[in-house]
C-alpha cells in the first residue's frame, strides 16, 4: 500500500507522510493471511538458516498484539502447524517491544538451563486493528513477522545482554480502548473506531525517544561496552524522526543506524526482527560486531538488547 493509495482513502498526502515518518509504502496481507500464517512462514524460513530440527526447539515465542485469537497462542498455533513435540509455546504482549521481551525471555531460560533452543517470533497484522478512517495513524502501519533461534553460545558471540522496563501510567496513549473484557463487544456495539488503535502520536514520540536512549545506554552499561563500541543499531522503525532523534541523543551518526522504514512503516513487533535480517542479508552485519537492537511500544515498554555478530 503506498501513499498514493491512502491519499484516495484519507485527508493525507505523499509529502505529509514522507516527510513527518519516513514512510512511503508499507505491506498489507490478503484477507486469508492472519498472524500466524506469517509467523508459520518466518519461523520455517529462521528454523532452515539455523539447521536445527523441529524436535531441537524446547521454546517457542510469540510476540504480538494481532493475534489469530483471543485464545488459544499465536506461539501454539505455529506449534501445530509446524509441529514442535518438545516444546512449550507462549504469546507476550508487548507490542512494539515483543521481538526484544522474547530475546530477554528465551535469553533468561536458556541461561538458567530450563530450556535448550528457542524459536522467537515477532509478527503482527496491524491491518487488522487499524482505522483506516484515522490519518493519524492509518499511514503509520503495516503486516510482517520475522523470527530467530537462540541457543547457547559457546565462542562468546551471540546476545551479550538485554534490558526491559515498562510504565503503565501511559497506557491510554497507545492502545485499542475496547474489545476486551472491560469492555466486550455486543449487539449493539458502535464499532466506532475505539475497537482500533488510537494514538496520542506526539506525546508517545518524545517518550520513544527518551526511552529507547536509556535502555540503549543500560544494556551496553551491563555488557560493559559503550556506545563507540557499537557497529549498528536496528532499531524498531516507527518514524524515521524518532529514529534521527534516538541517534542525535545516543550520539552517533546515522550511518550506524539501520533504517527500512520506507518499505514497510510500523510493523510493530515484526520491526526489529525484519530490520536485522535485511541488515544481515545486505551484508552490514560483520563477525564480532556489537550490534544493538532497541524498540518501544505501547504499555509503555521498551527495552533493548546487545548481540555480538
Ligand atoms: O510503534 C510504537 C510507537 N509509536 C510511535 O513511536 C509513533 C510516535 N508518533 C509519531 O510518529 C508522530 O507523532 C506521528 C507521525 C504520529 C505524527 O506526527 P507529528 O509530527 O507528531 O504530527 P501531529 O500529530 O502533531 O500532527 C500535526 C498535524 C495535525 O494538524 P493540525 O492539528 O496541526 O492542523 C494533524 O491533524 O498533522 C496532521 N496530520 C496529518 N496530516 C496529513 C496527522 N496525520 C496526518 C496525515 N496526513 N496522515
Amino acid at each position: 500500500m503506498t501513499n498514493a493509495d491512502l491519499e484516495k482513502i484519507v485527508d493525507t498526502s505523499d509529502e505529509w507522510i514522507v516527510t513527518r515518518t519516513g514512510i512511503r509504502q508499507r505491506r498489507i496481507a490478503q484477507d486469508d493471511m492472519s498472524s500466524a500464517d506469517m509467523a508459520v512462514e518466518a519461523a520455517r524460513r529462521a528454523l532452515e538458516m539455523s539447521g536445527r530440527t523441529h524436535e531441537e526447539i524446547d521454546l517457542i515465542i510469540t510476540g504480538t498484539v494481532t493475534p489469530d485469537y483471543r485464545l488459544p497462542s499465536n506461539a501454539c498455533i505455529v506449534q501445530e502447524r509446524m509441529g514442535f513435540p518438545n516444546a512449550v509455546a507462549f504469546d507476550v504482549v508487548a507490542a512494539c517491544a515483543g521481538f526484544i521481551n522474547g530475546l530477554s525471555i528465551a535469553q533468561s531460560y536458556i541461561a538458567s538451563g530450563v530450556h535448550k533452543r528457542a524459536l522467537v517470533i515477532g509478527t503482527e497484522k496491524l491491518s487488522s486493528i487499524t482505522n483506516y478512517e484515522d490519518r493519524n495513524t492509518c499511514v503509520l502501519f503495516g503486516d510482517a513477522a520475522g523470527a530467530a533461534v537462540i541457543e547457547p553460545s559457546e565462542n562468546g558471540h551471540g546476545l551479550l545482554s538485554t534490558y526491559m522496563k515498562s510504565d503503565g501510567s501511559m497506557r491510554d496513549w497507545l492502545w485499542m480502548p475496547t474489545g476486551g473484557s472491560r469492555t466486550p463487544y455486543s449487539a449493539d456495539f458502535a464499532f466506532d473506531g475505539t475497537d482500533k488503535i488510537q494514538m496520542a502520536g506526539s506525546d508517545v514520540f518524545k517518550v520513544a525517544v527518551k526511552k529507547m536512549a536509556d535502555a540503549v545506554q543500560n544494556v551496553l552499561r551491563d555488557a560493559g561496552l559503550t556506545v563507540d563500541d557499537v557497529s549498528l543499531v536496528v532499531p524498531h522503525q516507527a518514524n524515521i524522526r524518532i529514529i534521527e532523534a534516538l541517534a542525535k541523543r545516543l550520539r552517533v551518526g546515522m550511518d550506524k543506524v539501520y533504517q527500512n522504514i520506507e518499505k514497510y512503516g510500523n510493523t510493530s513487533a515484526a520491526s526489529v526482527p525484519l530490520a536485522l535480517d535485511e541488515a544481515n542479508r545486505e551484508g552490514l552485519l560483520k563477525p564480532g560486531d556489537n550490534i544493538v537492537l532497541v524498540a518501544f511500544g505501547g504499555g509503555l515498554i521498551w527495552g533493548a538488547a546487545v548481540l555480538k555478530w
